[in-house]
């Protein structure tokens, strides 16, 4: 599929109003996006778990206007919020040629997290996600005949938009982004992991230690940038690549030893190269190398599986299969919640993606 097929051609603006509402989740790479070219086109292929707790639940309430300007208002939690206005302009002006009907209606953005806001995690991949979906369920509503597949395909296109990483949401249980030779893929929008996921790999818990709840130390966008003349970056594109194709073989055959020695390097090599732009970050903790150390000493003291993965950030995503959920919640809350800013974390699971609330 091309840019172009995504373009809507015709649509019954005849339509006054209407409500759309979806849920949308956040994800969990294990191969890590960083670096994007033009138009949000990713340097590297990624995939991502799709998770299911933490998730951005939005309503759009659309009213016929006579107005050409784009015209919308959000509401956070309840609250009218100003702040998110300049992200989601950016956003309609990057997907108008693709929904036209953006500049005939005023829109009404009601959108909350089921996460706390001030957690550091990155509401982004939920929360553009979700909008995106309830665009295209307003393109369904003003009479656009998609397929299941192709609605799938155009939402995740348009939250690719708006946030890279939010191409990976639509759907569970994993989604890759980006050409590469190994998976079915695209560099347009996420597809559903093609291969044939071995059982010690369903239903993947995910426990997010929110170490840090401050705003991020670089956003997205600047990180992006710092892959552009990065002396590594030719090396770390390519070793995404390998390490994709390498990943795939391991979630079908199960086994978990090499599962975590892909992911941890995956986490590090994304900091590394952080710290090895210009200008360069430590975006760690020091409770993040606690946590770390902790988890290597629990798993070889426990034959476990148990491992990490880092965003852009200090906080730790620990991962693990479900047959090891009672005791490694056990270690957590004894062991690593101390290193949590006021104890806190978050409980997550693998999910099935996104879900359709009101049409
Ligand atoms: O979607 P963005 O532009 O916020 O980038 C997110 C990048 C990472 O979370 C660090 C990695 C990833 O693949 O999700």
């Amino acid at each position: 599929m091309r840019a172009e097929d995504f373009i809507l051609k015709n649509y019954n603006s005849s339509i006054e109003n209407g409500s759309v509402k979806w849920s949308s989740p956040s994800n969990i790479a294990l191969i890590k996006y960083w670096g994007k070219r033009e138009n949000q086109i990713p340097e590297n292929p990624s995939i991502s778990f799709t998770l299911s707790n933490c998730k951005t639940i939005t309503e759009v309430t659309y009213t016929k206007k006579e107005t050409s300007d784009f015209s919308f208002e959000v509401h956070f939690e309840g609250k009218k919020n100003e702040a998110f206005e300049p992200k989601i302009r950016t956003f309609f002006e990057r997907v108008e040629d693709y929904v036209p009907f953006l500049r005939d209606y005023h829109f009404k953005i009601d959108t909350a997290n089921t996460f706390p806001h001030s957690s550091g995690i990155a509401s982004s991949a939920s929360g553009m996600s979700a909008l995106a979906l309830c665009l295209m369920s307003i393109e369904q509503e003003l009479g656009a005949d998609d397929t299941l597949d192709y609605f799938n395909k155009k939402a995740s296109f348009l939250a690719r938009l708006g946030s890279g990483s939010a191409c990976r949401s639509i759907e569970g249980e994993l989604v890759v982004w980006g050409q590469n030779e190994s998976t079915e893929s695209s560099d347009l929008y996420g597809i559903k992991f093609d291969g044939d996921l071995h059982p010690n790999f369903k239903n993947y818990q995910d426990t997010i230690l929110l170490v840090d709840k401050g705003e991020k130390q670089v956003s997205s966008t600047v990180g992006h940038k710092l892959m552009f003349g990065h002396p590594f970056a030719t090396q770390r594109f390519a070793q995404a690549h390998d390490n994709l194709a390498k990943l795939k073989t391991v979630l079908e055959s199960g086994d978990l030893k090499a599962f975590v020695k892909i992911v941890e390097s995956e986490a590090l090599t994304l900091h590394a190269m952080m710290m090895t732009s210009i200008p360069y970050f430590i975006l760690m903790k020091p409770n993040t190398l606690q946590i770390i150390n902790k988890i290597w000493e629990f798993r070889v003291a426990n034959n476990s599986n148990i491992c990490f993965t880092l965003d852009a950030g200090a906080n730790v995503h620990v991962l693990y299969p479900e047959n090891e959920k009672d005791s490694i919640l056990e270690f957590i809350k004894n062991e690593l919640a101390a290193y949590c800013q006021n104890g806190h974390f978050i409980t997550d699971h693998v999910g099935n993606g996104a879900e359709l609330i009101k049409k």
